[in-house]
């Protein structure tokens, strides 16, 4: 998603001018421009055949070490040195270790207590009766669109409170080993996504995209959190995936990821190599949050969403990504403000 910015938000935004180029920017710049055109065609579905997604996500993870390897050593330093003092002074004490811990790839919490949920809750809510089940400017696929636009993380605070919070924040830090990033680019860090079968003008045909079993690119490890803004049932096409051991095993007989090798995986390939019933199915009611790597587990979702899915999707990094999408898509500009936390500054910046 290209933000498009009004006055008041680029003066926000702008209230701090970046540091001058580094002669390593100005060089990187070049070494971008240079990648760009080629990481857009490897990024296709021909593309990652012919490379192979394990050799891109490899090459992608060496150039982002060698253009953002300083500070992903910060990031690394804060996780091992000071994260007691950055979480306390974030939220305070007794948040980390984390209550909620993803294990086998993946944690659900159906405990509707995660701070700043209902304010999200609510301010997602009012957002839906706004805009869900109209036409979209930012549409994905005819059935899945985002409902966002830049102007809602600061219209709608709760947005990037209720990701950045101490108790979000920790499950994912736990799990990644690291201070985390939230994506800039592919996927955005944050959406928030209608799937609606009744908004696409053609006839379902044999399922495609995002509705066939896949492992994301982008990062890996990477933490998705998901929040279900409604009540999702199976008429909403919920999320379906493998947790990261049966994904593992799907990975080894499939192939997967090697060249050669397609990047969506029909139903009838990957439940030749593992039982269906291993799937884990994201259906509960509104509120409920998913936890999951979605770079380790097979997952799918939007699937005949007769009755509308409305998930508010967020997606942390590391700063060293591993694919090339920083080449050629504008850093999404997360607000920061001057009172934020050192942690949260880190996430956002
Ligand atoms: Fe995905």
């Amino acid at each position: 998603m290209t933000p498009v910015l009004s006055d008041k938000a680029t003066s926000f935004l702008m209230a701090k001018p970046p540091p001058p180029p580094t002669f390593k920017d100005k060089i990187a710049k070049v070494t971008d421009r240079l990648l760009s055109k080629h990481a857009k065609q490897a990024l296709t579905d021909p593309g990652m055949q012919k490379w192979g997604i394990n050799n891109l996500m490899r090459a992608a993870k060496r150039y982002n070490r060698w253009r953002y390897g300083e500070r992903e050593k910060k990031h690394q330093k804060a996780y091992d040195k000071k994260l007691t003092e950055l979480m306390e002074e974030h939220g305070g004490p007794g948040h980390y270790p984390p209550k909620m811990v993803m294990q086998d790839g993946w944690a659900i919490d159906t405990s509707m207590s995660l701070p700043g949920l209902d304010r999200l809750l609510d301010e997602a809510g009012q957002v839906a009766r706004e805009r869900a089940g109209k036409s979209h400017t930012d549409v994905q696929q005819p059935y899945f669109r985002n409902l966002m636009v830049y102007e809602d993380v600061m219209k709608y605070p709760s947005w990037l409170d209720f990701v950045t919070s101490p108790d979000v924040l920790a499950t994912a830090i736990h799990y990644l080993k690291t201070i985390p990033v939230l994506s800039k680019t592919r996927p955005p860090g944050i959406r928030f996504m209608e799937s609606n079968q009744n908004l696409d003008p053609n006839p379902p045909g044999p399922f495609s995209e995002s509705q066939l079993y896949h492992m994301d690119l982008h990062d890996q490890p990477l933490v998705y959190v998901l929040v279900l803004i409604d009540d999702c049932t199976m008429e909403c096409g919920p999320w379906h995936f493998l947790p990261a051991s049966v994904s593992d095993r799907a990975i080894k007989a499939l192939g997967y990821q090697k060249r050669g090798v397609r990047y969506r995986v029909t139903d009838e390939e990957m439940y030749s190599v593992i039982d269906p019933k291993e799937a884990q199915i994201f259906a509960y009611p509104k509120g409920t949050v998913l936890f999951i790597d979605s770079s380790r587990c097979f997952h799918y979702g939007s699937r005949l969403s007769y009755k509308p899915r409305l998930q508010m999707m967020y997606a942390y990094t590391s700063v060293t990504r591993c694919d090339f999408s920083q080449t050629f898509m504008p850093a999404f500009p997360y607000p920061v403000k001057k009172t934020d936390s050192r942690l949260r500054k880190m996430v956002l910046k």
